[in-house]
């Protein structure tokens, strides 16, 4: 069943993950977190776990953004406390990258797990699948890593526009084929991240974030995909407006410095709202979570809402803190 298809759906960005003992578990088999990611059996127990303890609405195929410059040989590695590492590369070597045919195969565990996740998930459960921005991704592929805030790509994007619009013409065609299979091969429902939309001028939105994301859902629709294509452009405040009305998406995910009640009125009434509850809140527990969960669920008791966060789950978070924001949505 879609994410459209259920009543007052809830799950949580990255809700797989370090905050489940179950899920260190399994990813302590594992040095390499790549292997990880395109093992069938880690996908098929990392995707479910959070439906199994939570019996939440949504699963999420468990794969990472960063399988994209993976499969376009850009050598990637995630180093533990430190996140991503891709190789270094300039623009022009970026340009020359081309598909791995058997990096590409290492993808093909992930659709087989998404049949099975399928197979085995309850028919009113939904199952999305994803993939990166075509911004978000470059970003990753041009600077390397996140921890310097991305300076390269900035200066890039405004150094050599032209260089920029091709690279995410590349991404998004391999973006494209990806959200295809993954459909194919079980997932109703799609979320598009843009973690990093905060790194751009207003003045480059429409280059940098809305032409590759319309052009993905633009492919997706004219290969008779019509899964809800969800869309999460973070950090980009009040100009979420203007990414609404240009991004043709069915469901826009809310960051938690955007206040709910004025999301609801400026954003058009034909898009579903997805989020917003502070990770930090969920971490910390206690009555401002409890109050805050409340609140929210008064700000949209007139409008088709999906329960999520701001972003994803801390991986310090207890399991009592979701079970508590939960509960509380169940019983409102
Ligand atoms: O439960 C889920 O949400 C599904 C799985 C999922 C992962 N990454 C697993 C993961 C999803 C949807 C993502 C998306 C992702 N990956 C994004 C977009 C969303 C966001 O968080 O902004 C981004 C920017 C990435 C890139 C990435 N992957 C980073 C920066 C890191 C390291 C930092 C971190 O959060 O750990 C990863 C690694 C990663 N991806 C982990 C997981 C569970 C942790 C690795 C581990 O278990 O060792």
């Amino acid at each position: 069943m879609n994410i459209l298809d259920l009543k007052k759906p809830i799950w949580f960005m990255r809700q797989a993950g370090r905050h489940l003992p179950e899920y260190r578990k399994i990813r302590a088999k594992k040095n390499n977190f790549l292997d990880f990611c395109f093992d069938y059996e880690s996908i098929v127990r990392s995707t479910l776990q959070p439906i199994e303890r939570y019996d939440i609405d949504c699963a999420i195929i468990f794969s990472d953004i960063l399988v994209i410059p993976y499969i376009l040989d850009q050598k990637i590695d995630f180093i533990q406390g430190m996140g991503p590492k891709l190789e270094t590369l300039e623009i022009k070597d970026l340009l020359n990258l081309t598909l791995n045919r058997r990096k590409e195969k290492d993808l093909d565990n992930c659709y087989r797990a998404i049949r099975k996740v399928r197979k085995l998930l309850n028919k009113n459960k939904c199952l999305i699948g994803f993939c990166g921005a075509p911004l978000t991704v470059a970003c990753y592929m041009i600077d390397g890593e996140s921890k310097k805030g991305f300076i390269k790509t900035k200066k890039l994007l405004k150094s050599d526009k032209l260089k920029v619009k091709k690279l995410l013409r590349k991404i998004v065609d391999v973006s494209t084929v990806h959200l295809i299979n993954q459909y194919k091969s079980g997932c109703d429902t799609l979320m598009i991240f843009e973690s990093w939309a905060g790194s751009v001028d207003f003045k480059h939105y429409n280059d940098f974030l809305y032409e590759p994301v319309k052009q993905i859902i633009k492919n997706l629709r004219s290969l008779n995909v019509n899964a809800p294509i969800i869309v999460f452009p973070k950090g980009i405040g009040k100009k979420i407006v203007d990414y609404s009305n240009n991004v043709f998406a069915d469901i826009i995910s809310i960051d938690q410095n955007i206040e709910m009640s004025w999301a609801i009125k400026n954003i058009q009434k034909d898009i579903i709202l997805q989020g917003n509850i502070d990770p930090e809140k969920l971490l910390i527990g206690g009555r401002d979570l409890e109050t805050s969960v409340k609140k929210l669920l008064k700000t949209v008791s007139n409008r088709k809402h999906i329960f999520n966060l701001g972003h994803g789950i801390l991986p310090g978070t207890p399991i009592s803190n979701v079970h508590k924001v939960i509960n509380i949505v169940r019983s409102c």
